[in-house]
């Protein structure tokens, strides 16, 4: 159910009745001030300026015209035209009710699934995955959890960079290894393994030369080099999945497509493209120039998709994907979860496959794109020493910093329970420090502030759940044994069962715009709204009736349930205790 949406709806509806044009809109919002009402429509005042007329009035008009439904208890005008929505108590009870009985907490599915292409996590496998890939496992798993609740189809793709010149080098220090070892000890350790390449690749007389043998080998499609690739691109894999694992990730194997995929297609389209006349020859590169994103001075935009000797270009593949991902796999809508540093590459790519219509005009590209991940002293985040920061360390240390909160928070912990909490708290501070900040700005990696107990953290709301499964331990009732209805008494009653309405309308719009953050936000204020009810509103005390007992401990299911969907929608995992 989506609140803001139903409003939409009905005060749409009566300003067409009222003789206003269809294109004006309710500007329906949520009350930003107490006093205001629950919600708000603002379109009066746009409308009557359209039509010259007194705004005040108009919304008058509009008023008389609303069908107010179970849903509103009553609308007030207030200053220049503004109209204040007070929802109906009866029909917010009714609301809570039908999602104490759903599992789906009374989220409809969306009316029309579309599938969903989400292009994230895409880690290079001639290089340790490093921080800025974290970025984009964390908020792409993150959207595609989100729509895939929602009923669309998602079709995961991990566009790995598992192609180009940087495998020869990899590949011939490989075969030397391989005479004295298999693969699977020569790279246990990939780390090593690309430093031990890199130093021969500079120091070792002959080593680049045969380096390169292997890159004309390896595009040629020779059988035993093409082999040797696949052992050091499954290797690789198994390390990125040991990452995905250890980060309560849905990326599989069956996800990755990468960059390898679309080898074959790439002379095939460049060679269309030159057909076509939508590339040229320039100066012995193949061009596409791209007058829709041209400079100041109207030069056209150029990108390159063959280089001067043949050569393809990470543009190029990204022409084939999508192609691919249009025709192939039938994408309505395709993600990128990409660092915003890649904006540029990426308004090409969209551009040049519009000007070849590659895809269907109704089918979008977005860049959903986030800043960088910076340290305590305000640079790109870095190990004590610079180096960049091996990702399965910082997780285990995220687990550890974890496990030292809790053992202090509570002593009394079995070492299992300990270590399962922290795995949960440490793992779940990392995510949604990330994704609880605007994802385009740039954010400062904090242990201290992301593994705070107060605060817009995970290990806040991960408590905050605890403590509502505490009152039903205390209760000695499980959730199904509820019953009787929920009454709305108090304030703190009212404002919560608003703040449980709104899940849907919040869901909505993440799945629309694709910021994780307002999910966040949203289940911050959720626990917020339910401590400032749990002062105010005694559930389990002497003198509570056993009717506001039983609707009182629905209220503290439905958040528990809330902030449970919640979390689980971003990847992070809840306790009974902690
Ligand atoms: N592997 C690339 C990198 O690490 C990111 C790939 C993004 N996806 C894409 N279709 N270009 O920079």
């Amino acid at each position: 159910m989506n609140i803001r949406q139903l409003l939409s709806d009905k005060f749409q509806a009566a300003m067409i009745s009222a003789g206003i044009p269809e294109d004006c809109g309710p500007v329906v919002a949520p009350a930003k001030k107490a006093g205001f009402g629950d919600y708000q429509a603002n379109g009066a005042m746009a409308a009557a300026k359209r039509m010259g007329t007194n705004p005040r009035e108009l919304a008058g008009k509009i008023l008389e015209h609303l069908d107010k439904g179970e849903m509103i208890e009553k609308v007030e005008i207030a200053g220049p035209g503004f109209l204040n929505i007070h929802l109906s108590q009866a029909w917010l009870a009714e609301q809570l009710a039908a999602a104490e009985k759903d599992p789906r907490l009374n989220i409809a599915p969306a009316a029309e699934p579309q599938t969903v292409v989400i292009d994230y996590s895409h880690p290079n496998l001639a290089k340790e995955m490093h921080v800025g890939h974290l970025r984009s496992t964390i908020i792409g798993d993150a959207l595609a959890r989100l729509l895939e609740f929602q009923g669309h189809k998602v079709i995961r793709q991990n566009h790995m960079g598992d192609w180009g010149t940087q495998f020869g080098m990899l590949l011939a220090h490989l075969s030397d290894k391989l005479e004295n070892s298999d693969a699977e000890v020569a790279l246990a350790d990939l780390e090593a393994f690309y430093r031990e390449a890199k130093v021969r690749f500079d120091d070792e007389e002959g080593f680049a030369d045969r380096a390169r043998e292997y890159v004309v080998k390896l595009q040629g499609g020779d059988p035993e080099c093409l082999k040797l690739w696949q052992q050091f691109i499954d290797i690789s894999i198994s390390h990125s999945e040991e990452i995905y694992e250890k980060l309560n990730v849905t990326l599989k194997r069956s996800d990755v497509y990468g960059e390898s995929q679309y080898n074959d297609d790439l002379p095939v389209l460049v060679k269309e493209l030159l057909d076509r006349g939508i590339a040229v020859e320039d100066q012995g590169a193949i061009v596409v120039f791209l007058e829709e994103m041209a400079d100041k001075e109207g030069n056209p935009s150029p990108m390159i998709i063959q280089k001067k000797g043949g050569g393809y270009l990470y543009a190029t593949t990204d022409l084939a994907a999508i192609r691919y991902r249009a025709n192939k796999l039938q994408a309505d809508r395709i993600l990128y979860v990409v660092d915003a540093r890649q904006s540029l590459h990426l308004q090409q790519a969209f551009t040049a496959s519009r000007k070849a219509a590659f895809l269907p005009e109704n089918v979008t590209l977005e860049h959903c794109a986030f800043g960088t991940m910076m340290g305590d002293d305000g640079k790109p985040f870095k190990t004590r020493t610079g180096g960049t920061v091996k990702l399965a360390a910082l997780l285990d240390e995220a687990v550890e910093r974890a496990s030292n909160l809790v053992a202090e928070k509570n002593p009394d912990l079995d070492p299992a329970t300990r270590a399962e909490i922290a795995r949960k708290v440490g793992i779940g501070a990392v995510k949604y420090a990330d994704l609880s900040k605007t994802r385009t700005n740039d954010y400062v990696f904090s242990w201290e502030a992301m593994l705070s107990f107060e605060g817009n953290t995970a290990p806040y709301l991960q408590y905050a759940y605890t403590r509502v499964r505490s009152i039903f331990r205390r209760a000695g009732v499980e959730p199904s044994e509820l019953k009787g209805e929920i009454h709305l008494e108090t304030a703190e009653e009212r404002t919560l069962a608003i703040k449980l309405c709104q899940f849907g309308e919040v869901l909505d719009q993440v799945a629309k715009d694709t910021f994780p953050h307002v999910l966040c936000t949203y289940l911050y204020d959720l626990a917020s709204a339910y401590m400032a009810f749990y002062e105010a509103c005694p559930v389990l005390k002497e003198g509570v009736s056993e009717a506001q007992k039983q609707s009182r401990l629905q209220l503290c299911n439905l958040v528990a349930r809330t902030i449970a969907t919640g979390l689980d929608l971003l990847g992070i995992e809840v306790m009974e205790q902690m």
